[in-house]
């Protein structure tokens, strides 16, 4: 079998105020997968995350991202894993004082490409999620469906190996939350690792995918029910 694009082996992440926020933990996320991390409020799903991009470092126990286990990463080469993992928050994010397509040319202007190249690979992942023809507004300008719209092209920019999602609807009506949902299913066809937490499990069931519930910082299991 192929190596997973995340594993995290017997996990377990305390806090410095002593909370456990995950305990022994062991998970295996293929290449190309789409997963929900579900669970109550307190669970241990952003912390799972912040695992994946290092920003905390697990107190027991292995986690693997891309190959590479992280706690043996130099600090130096942190940024580089980084670039091959998309993130998505609940509140986008977004620069409001930059256009849409200055927004998506962000992650691309930090990696050095030509202007005109930049331009271009920004259209491309506008235009995946549906909103090339508004790249000229300002964020403040779009819905907030469609400024999450946004902040996915950003995400993808880079054309990540993993693309994470942090209560990605949290903020959004459930016509919306449908649309962006359906959306990451799109990005995962395309080849890249999906995860998203959320506690919205009416979304979830409804999406048919893998589903990682968490419940104080165990994982409970592995069901669609
Ligand atoms: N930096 C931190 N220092 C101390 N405790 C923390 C820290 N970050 C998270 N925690 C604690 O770890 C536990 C898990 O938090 P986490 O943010 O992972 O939960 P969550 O499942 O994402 O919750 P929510 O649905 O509310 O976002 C909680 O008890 C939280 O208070
Ligand atoms: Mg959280």
């Amino acid at each position: 079998m192929a190596a997973p694009m995340i594993k995290m082996l017997n996990v377990t992440k305390v806090f410095e105020n002593g909370v456990v926020a995950l305990d022994d933990v062991s998970v295996e996320i293929g290449k190309g997968e789409l997963a929900f991390l579900t669970g109550p409020s307190g669970a241990g799903k952003s912390t799972f995350l912040k695992l994946i991009t290092v920003e905390e470092k697990p107190t027991d126990g292995l986690v693997e991202v891309a190959g590479h286990d992280v706690g043996a990463l130099r600090r130096r080469d942190i940024p580089y894993l980084r670039r091959r993992i998309g993130v998505v928050f609940q509140d986008f994010r977004l620069l409001s004082e930059r256009t849409v397509l200055e927004n998506v040319m962000l992650p691309l202007t930090i990696l050095g490409l030509t202007p005109s190249e930049q331009r271009r690979r920004a259209l491309q992942v506008l235009t995946v999620v549906g909103l090339a023809q508004r790249k000229d507004a300002k964020p403040l300008e779009l819905s907030g469906g469609e400024q999450q719209r946004v902040a996915i092209a950003r995400a993808i920019a880079l054309d990540p190996a993993i693309l994470l999602a942090d209560e990605p609807t949290g903020n959004l009506d459930p016509d919306i939350t449908w649309h962006v949902m359906k959306l990451f299913r799109v990005i995962n066809a395309r080849g890249t690792a999906v995860i998203i937490a959320t506690h919205d499990y009416d979304v979830v069931k409804r999406m048919d995918a893998r589903i990682i519930k968490i419940l104080d910082g165990k994982v409970h299991r592995e069901t669609a029910e």
